[in-house]
């Protein structure tokens, strides 16, 4: 029997997604007082409601299509954002203000995230206000961004900020999602490396103590990778109509069901 690519990317994570889930126990209690949880995604156009435009879209506008009844998904991506102008122009805080105790919070930045903060940047000139100061730890960068002096801080300090702050609002987790590839086919063989986000991805879960401190990494770009490895190049490359980076619903959609057996056995793991 020919198994076709899709289909062999996907039996293994319908495995991962069939183990039972306290997740899912515990939203579909008969009680009927229990609230669903809202399951808040916070990203860039890879993850945005109607992608980077033209047709593309961001994989997080599929995710109600795996918790069904179980969460409402408030997908508050924007595009162009990274983890310095997203919290700059309050996304985080307003995610903060809306969220409730029990809500889950997943959290995915790096491809506007690169270069260095420059003097003079506009929302359309220099690093566009969106570059963070280059470290790990908390390092900080003064620049003049649209007239205005900013304080410009790591994108490991960023995230991990939203993070302790959704924490002690009683998020029951937080899930920091590694940033997607480009087009893993694009120089006609296969090709991935993880990004320097990718390793503070990790860094961040760590500080905040991983999945006792209630934070799960979700090595999303290097399953996305693998995914787009099985898929082949023509199918992949079919599924980036505009750029390297925006994805065609399709190959948003197969993203989207990767984070979900991840996603879901980060809630499963979780004990209140
Ligand atoms: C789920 O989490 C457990 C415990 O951390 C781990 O052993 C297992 O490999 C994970 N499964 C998937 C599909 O990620
Ligand atoms: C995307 O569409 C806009 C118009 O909505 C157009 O100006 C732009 O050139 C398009 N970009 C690409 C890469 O197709
Ligand atoms: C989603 O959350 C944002 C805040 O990030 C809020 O402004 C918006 O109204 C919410 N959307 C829905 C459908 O609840
Ligand atoms: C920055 O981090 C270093 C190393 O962890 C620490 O020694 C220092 O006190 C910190 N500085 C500030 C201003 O928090
Ligand atoms: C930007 O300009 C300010 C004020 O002139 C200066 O203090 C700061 O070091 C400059 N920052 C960078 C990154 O060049
Ligand atoms: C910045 O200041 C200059 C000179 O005062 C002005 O022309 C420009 O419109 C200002 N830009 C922004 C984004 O406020």
């Amino acid at each position: 029997m020919q198994i076709s690519p899709l289909l062999s990317l996907l039996l293994p994570l319908a495995v991962a997604s069939a183990l039972p889930g306290r997740f899912q126990a515990s939203s579909s209690t008969s009680s009927g007082s229990k609230a669903i949880p809202t399951i808040w995604v916070a990203g860039d156009s890879t993850t945005a409601p109607d992608g980077g435009h033209n047709g593309t879209e961001g994989w997080g506008q599929y995710l109600k299509y795996s918790f069904g009844d179980s969460a409402f998904i408030n997908n508050s991506a924007y595009a162009g954002r990274s983890a310095r102008s997203f919290t700059r122009e309050g996304r985080f805080e307003r995610i903060a203000a809306a969220m409730k105790p029990g809500d889950f919070v997943v959290i995915e930045f790096g491809i506007n995230d690169g270069g260095t903060p420059l003097n003079g940047s506009t929302s359309t000139t220099g690093d566009k206000g969106r570059a963070d100061c280059p470290g790990a730890g908390n390092e900080t960068c003064t620049v003049i961004f649209n007239n205005v002096t900013e304080t410009v801080q790591t994108f490991p300090t960023y995230i991990e900020a939203a993070a302790r702050k959704f924490l002690s609002l009683g998020a029951a987790s937080v899930i920091i999602s590694e940033q997607l590839p480009n087009n893993v086919w694009e120089t006609g063989s296969y090709s991935y490396k993880p990004s320097l986000f990718s390793y503070y991805d990790l860094l961040v879960a760590e500080r905040l103590g991983g999945p006792s401190g209630k934070a799960y990494l979700v090595q999303h770009g290097s399953y996305a990778a693998q995914a787009q490895k099985l898929l082949g190049a023509e199918v992949v490359n079919a599924n980036y109509p505009m750029d390297h980076t925006h994805t065609a619903p399709f190959l948003a959609d197969v993203v989207r069901i990767i984070e979900k057996s991840r996603l879901k056995n980060a809630t499963e793991n979780y004990t209140a």
